[in-house]
């Protein structure tokens, strides 16, 4: 066994404040006293650059992107030039506030539940569970967005596909509470039943606001660009009043079925399949003779305007025989959609009770 000075871990240790006697070591022992001297040294340099960049974060801010608002594409394709468009921005921000302190205008007071508080707190927890498919603004891009189908709700339009109302009707707030709890079957939307109902109600405050902005911002927009309407507060209120009153009167316009429900016997289901196969329904120009959602996919004469959804994007007829059903499987969730018209083109069976 050799006597041997390790010269340097001794400096290592040194430039460390630190003595160290030379001792006897064997080659297992020497490599673990190094790679704790290394790592001595390591942790510090670590919490050095630790420092430094905390400290580059006092001086330069954090980095992180604006929390603001963005446009929605149709003001930014509007004739608004873009001196316009930034005051069409802060009018909005004046009324409805930023994501990180929504405001509750007068308008919006006899429409959500909560405060201004509470509102905060239903904004930040949708950030925290909904913005990165939602998207920021409730527009439905967010970085999330890209990898489902179908895509996250775009709340900006106030248009809803799971609602008990009928077809011209915003919809109920239990029927955002139904999708919030419930998720939607067969697509990416999650239930949050585990949540307390408190913070369902704060997020549902929350999405409502962003509906109501989005579909105000619209309007808003339409007047500015169309019948020279300013750019101020007073003409952003006049729409924020008429949405809101749409929201409001939503709650009184839930379709009750007009046939009470009847047993399924083999006549009944035959009844049902000479309407679903009939010109009548057409309900096969769309999900095929099958009802495997196939029908659009094989007629290359397709009107392209029961290609697209309400938002534009490629609707996808369900496939029936897969029994399921987003807006719920209940015999009354697919009934009352059928007598309510479809909202949600081209469906008419895409709205549940
Ligand atoms: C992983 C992505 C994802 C997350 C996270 C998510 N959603 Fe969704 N959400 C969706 C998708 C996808 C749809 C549309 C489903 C469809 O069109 O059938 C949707 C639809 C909705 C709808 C519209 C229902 C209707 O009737 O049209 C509401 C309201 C909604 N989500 C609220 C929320 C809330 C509130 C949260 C957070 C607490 C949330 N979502 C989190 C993906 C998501
Ligand atoms: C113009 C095309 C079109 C026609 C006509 C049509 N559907 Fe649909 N249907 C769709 C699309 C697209 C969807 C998917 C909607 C969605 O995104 O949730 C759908 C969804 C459905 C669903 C699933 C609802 C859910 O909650 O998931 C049922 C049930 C349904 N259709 C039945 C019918 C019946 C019955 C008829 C005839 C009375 C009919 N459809 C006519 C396009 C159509």
């Amino acid at each position: 066994m050799t006597t041997r000075t390790i010269q340097p871990n001794a400096k290592r240790l040194a430039s460390l404040g630190r003595s160290v006697k030379s001792s006897v070591l064997n080659g297992c022992e020497r490599a673990m006293k190094d790679h704790l001297v290394q790592a001595e040294v390591l942790s510090v340099k670590a919490r050095f650059w630790l420092a430094m960049i905390v400290l580059s974060f006092f001086v330069s801010g954090c980095g992180a992107p604006p929390m603001n608002y963005v446009l929605s594409e149709d003001t930014k394709k509007s004739k608004l030039d873009a001196d316009k468009q930034r005051q069409v921005a802060s009018t909005l921000e004046d009324y409805f506030g930023t994501p990180v302190a929504p405001k509750i205008a007068d308008s919006l007071k006899p429409l959500l539940k909560g405060n201004e508080t509470t509102l905060a707190q239903g904004a930040a927890s949708y950030r925290l569970r909904c913005m990165h498919c939602h998207g920021l603004s409730g527009d439905g891009h967010g970085p999330t967005a890209p990898y489902v189908l179908p895509l996250p709700r775009d709340y900006r339009k106030g248009i809803f596909k799971f609602t008990s109302t009928d077809q011209t009707a915003n919809p109920t707030r239990d029927d955002l509470l139904h999708t919030v709890k419930n998720g939607i079957s067969g697509t990416s939307m999650p239930s949050f039943a585990l949540f307390e109902q408190q913070e369902i109600e704060n997020i549902l405050d929350y999405v409502i606001l962003l509906s109501v902005r989005g579909q105000s911002e619209s309007f808003f927009v339409a007047e500015v660009d169309t019948n020279d309407a300013p750019i101020n507060r007073e003409s952003l209120d006049e729409q924020a009043i008429f949405v809101t009153k749409r929201w409001i009167a939503a709650e009184s316009k839930v379709v009750k079925p007009k046939v009470a429900r009847t047993e399924a016997t083999a006549e009944s289901i035959d009844r049902g399949h000479k309407l679903f196969i009939s010109e009548k329904t057409q309900c096969t120009k769309c999900h095929g003779k099958q009802g495997r959602g196939d029908g659009l996919m094989n007629d290359p004469h397709a009107d392209p305007k029961d290609t697209k959804d309400s938002w534009g994007n490629i609707a996808r007829p369900a496939n029936l025989t897969l029994g399921v059903y987003r807006g719920g499987s209940r015999p009354l969730d697919l009934s009352v959609a059928s007598i309510a018209a479809s909202r949600v083109l081209p469906c008419p069976l895409s709205q549940r009770t």
